[in-house]
């Protein structure tokens, strides 16, 4: 698989950031200097995307948009067809069906153009083993009019001081880092970027998590795809789950793990028996279930407030109270019936 060049135009400067939230309340963020001059619309929209392999159907009728300054996710198991979807947005792959728009330009018939505005870091690129880290950055360097601060990126990265190495001698993390690096060296206004942290150690991970969020403050557009929780959870203002090739929810990390459980849960042991009716009554609670000695609350809202203060005016305490965060993950169980990934492939 080759590496998507772009030649790409870096006007989108160094804006600070109400985009990621502007783009997170559902708005379209007013970047002023934003898209080049003949692009427009959402930085990328996707309706109805259809892909075939024979006859695997490895994308179904896929549909989404995503903002200026926006963090996407696409996240899912293994072979969901997050990489297909990717590719066929970058003009990498003609769909089978469906429409795709990047600021308003169509990948196939628009390449020249899009290829101007899209940085691609993909989920497997090689380069010749002889090449040094160094002149590899030139050479991509080279090929923008207004490249981004080089130096920053490397440094960011982790790969300051990888310039004189080959790139054969790289790890597997340090040649991941370096995709990264390319995808962003032409100051693009939209990222793609495929299991960017697959295969980096915790803090490479962090660091380009950062790094992601920085980029993201400048008005960039980034589709990030992840198998992580974790990650999508931390870095997505939205994101879509995808399950064999169809589109199974799509909100923020927090909206969806709230779909997931229908809102909060907390524990508590009570200091003494107390009539059910107390709880069932608030309007925060959904539900009360006894197990051993703890009470088990689930609701919405203040949920935590409602129930300590509607106990404490019955003369009851709660002891040991614990509040457990529904996770994306118990989101992505829940919708999708599979678990994300298996013991030790953690990040
Ligand atoms: N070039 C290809 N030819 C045939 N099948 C493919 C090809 N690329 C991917 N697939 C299949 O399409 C499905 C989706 O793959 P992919 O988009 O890579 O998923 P993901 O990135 O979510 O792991 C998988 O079943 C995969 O085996
Ligand atoms: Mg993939």
């Amino acid at each position: 698989m080759g590496i998507l060049h772009s030649v790409a135009d870096t006007s989108a400067g160094a804006d600070a950031s109400p985009a990621a939230r502007a783009a997170a309340a559902g708005r379209r963020p007013d970047l002023g200097a934003g898209a080049s001059p003949a692009a427009d619309g959402p930085a990328v929209e996707i309706t109805h995307l259809r892909k075939t392999y024979g006859s695997l159907v490895a994308v179904d009728d896929v549909s989404f948009s995503v903002a200026e300054g926006e963090i996407f996710g696409i996240l899912g198991p293994n072979g969901a067809g997050k990489t297909t979807t990717v590719e066929c947005a970058i003009g990498l792959r003609p769909p089978d069906s469906g429409t795709i728009r990047l600021l308003g330009l169509d990948p196939q018939a628009d390449r020249d153009r899009v290829h101007e505005i899209v940085g691609v870091q993909l989920q497997e690129s090689a380069f010749p083993a002889k090449l040094r880290v160094g002149e590899i950055l030139e050479e991509y360097r080279s090929f923008y009019r207004r490249p981004a601060d080089v130096t920053e990126l490397v440094d960011a990265l982790g790969l300051a001081g990888k310039r004189r190495d080959y790139y054969r001698s790289l790890s597997g993390g340090q040649r991941q880092r370096l995709s990264v690096v390319l995808a962003l060296i032409g100051g693009p206004k939209i990222a793609v970027l495929d299991e960017m942290t697959t295969g980096l150690d915790p803090q490479a991970r962090r660091d380009a998590w950062e790094l992601i969020e920085k980029v993201r403050d400048r008005g960039v557009a980034i589709v990030l795809v992840t198998h992580f929780m974790e990650e999508a959870e931390r870095l997505c203002d939205r994101v879509a789950l995808i399950d064999s090739g169809h589109l199974v929810a799509l909100d923020t990390p927090a909206g969806l793990t709230a779909r997931a459980r229908g809102g909060k849960r907390m524990r508590f042991v009570p200091s003494g028996p107390f009539d059910d009716r107390l709880l069932t009554g608030l309007t925060e609670v959904a539900a009360v279930q006894h197990d051993g000695r703890h009470v088990v609350v689930t609701g919405t809202g203040e949920l935590v407030n409602a129930v300590i203060l509607a106990l404490h005016a019955a003369g009851i305490t709660a002891r040991d109270v614990q509040l457990d965060a529904s996770t994306l993950e118990d989101a992505f169980v829940r919708l999708t019936g599979t678990r994300l990934h298996q013991n030790g492939d953690q990040p």
